[in-house]
């Protein structure tokens, strides 16, 4: 491919980009910076940039304080550089509106998750009026980019593009919500379910294929329930059939499954599809009964089980990570314990665990102060939790030893190779002597797993 631009010509401005929390945000980020991408390219630190931009996540407290540390980081640069843009999106955006600006001086404009086409407009509009501005309305419709993104693009557009080396292609599927888990600010600050336009989802895959992509990540808070809401409904299985059918798509992810929403068609998928990797993220949040009817999870721990062994007959290597919450309001020891057993039975690749931590406008905000699981508590579960499944992770791991499994190259700096295996254990790799294998980007290579720890593989190929 002939670049029509070199880094030296490209007088585009510089746009430093801060991404907290989920796939979900790194994916807006990426729209973001395609939408800019006539004007700007992405810098790497912020005294570069001529636009700063923060998105923003508040699924816990603590990714949201990450916001103001931020801010407060960035005053110097703006203090010197009055021309500097400032713009806040993501969850904290549409949640807190208004108040980012009242309480923050340095932010130029706020935009939250339904108005991200409308960046490039306010990024040019705080150029000439310094009057901070505010994009935060709900739209119950899909936000697609203009055309111009989605068609297909030139040589010019695909170097200006922001993804053109990702081997991974982040794709949404889905936005919003309908579950309301009690703990959860997603439906707040995402709105309803909405489910994209399979035409669409189709046409971005294939763009980002064009573009270099050999696995397709799809996003959705719930994205076994894809497609209830299309009319004519379009179920979960035949979406991931038809990605399975694109050229060059190597292998197929997707998070995160619902456990109510696991219906027979579902598991049947990871028999039937050569390309969907042999790996689930199945949020379980506790394996308390009690504690899931309070959480409003509608299924009960012995359901969620059953989908396991039904998902480990059909594809018996399959690796199964997982999301659990600590210290919910009432969680007893014995609740606690009956996490671990589930832990246990399960044997997760590896767990997401978290302090469970109040959220504005969530119905679990009702309990009462002395139903709170005092920080000590969570702390010390929390621990033993990580332990259990460190032991586990370490065991999966090492049963991979001196055998050879195939990486997906996602970066080769300096001869050191790092990817990932089909059950997305993070593996790094270098070429034993005499090995002239030319390795790219994108190649899928069978890699000789030489060392395990509890957080991936390394090995020779
Ligand atoms: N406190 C702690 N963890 C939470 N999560 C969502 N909301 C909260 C909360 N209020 C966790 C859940 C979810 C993951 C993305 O974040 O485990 O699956
Ligand atoms: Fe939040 Fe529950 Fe929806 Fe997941 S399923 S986004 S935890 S409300």
């Amino acid at each position: 491919m002939t670049h029509f631009k070199t880094e030296e010509l490209d007088s585009r401005k510089g746009v430093y980009v801060k991404t907290f929390g989920c796939q979900v945000n790194e994916y807006d980020t990426e729209k973001m910076l395609m939408l800019l991408s006539e004007e700007y390219k992405r810098v790497l630190t912020p005294e570069e940039a001529e636009v700063i931009l923060i998105n923003t996540c508040s699924v816990r407290e603590k990714a949201e304080h990450k916001l103001h540390g931020l801010l407060g980081r960035l005053k110097p640069l703006k203090e010197t550089n009055p021309e500097l843009v400032i713009g806040v999106g993501g969850c904290v955006a549409q949640q807190e509106g208004n108040n980012i600006i009242k309480r923050n001086k340095l932010v130029d404009f706020v935009v939250g998750t339904h108005n991200i086409s409308l960046v490039p407009s306010l990024v040019k509009n705080s150029k000439i009026d310094r009057t901070p501005q505010v994009a935060v309305d709900y739209r119950d419709e899909w936000e697609e980019l203009p055309d111009r993104f989605d068609a297909m693009p030139d040589e010019s557009y695909i170097v200006k593009s922001t993804f053109n080396s990702s081997v991974r292609a982040l794709v949404a599927i889905q936005r919003g919500c309908d579950k309301m888990c009690t703990y959860c600010v997603v439906p707040g600050t995402r709105g309803k379910q909405v489910s994209r336009d399979p035409k669409e989802i189709l046409k971005e895959i294939n763009l980002k294929v064009r573009m270099g992509a050999r696995e397709v990540l799809l996003l959705g808070q719930t994205v076994n329930s894809y497609g209830v809401d299309l009319n004519p409904r379009v179920k979960f299985s035949k979406l991931i059939q038809e990605i399975s059918e694109i050229p060059n798509v190597k292998r197929i992810r997707f998070i995160s499954p619902h456990p109510a929403e696991v219906k027979k068609d579902f598991i049947d998928l990871y028999k039937k599809i050569p390309s969907l990797c042999p790996h689930i993220h199945l949020p379980l949040q506790s394996g308390s009964d009690r504690i899931l009817g309070l959480m409003n999870r509608s299924y009960k721990t012995s359901r969620y089980l059953q989908i396991v062994e039904e998902l480990k007959e059909k594809c018996p290597n399959i690796a199964i990570t997982t999301d659990i919450i600590i210290g919910f309001p009432t969680e007893t020891e014995e609740d606690f314990l009956e996490t671990l057993e589930v832990v246990k039975k399960v044997k997760y690749h590896s767990v997401f665990s978290f302090k469970y931590s109040k959220r504005p406008k969530t119905s679990a905000l009702e309990f009462h102060d002395d139903q709170e699981i005092q920080e000590e508590i969570k702390q010390n579960r929390l621990v033993r939790l990580q332990e259990l499944v460190g032991e586990h992770a370490l065991s999966h791991n090492k049963s991979y030893l001196n055998k050879e499994i195939e990486v997906l190259v996602e970066s080769t700096l300096e001869n050191i190779y790092k990817g990932r295996s089909q059950e997305n254990v993070h593996v790094e790799f270098f070429k034993d002597e005499g090995q002239t294998l030319d390795i790219k980007m994108g190649d899928i290579i069978k890699v000789k797993v030489l060392r395990a720890s509890p957080h991936g593989l390394k090995g020779t190929c």
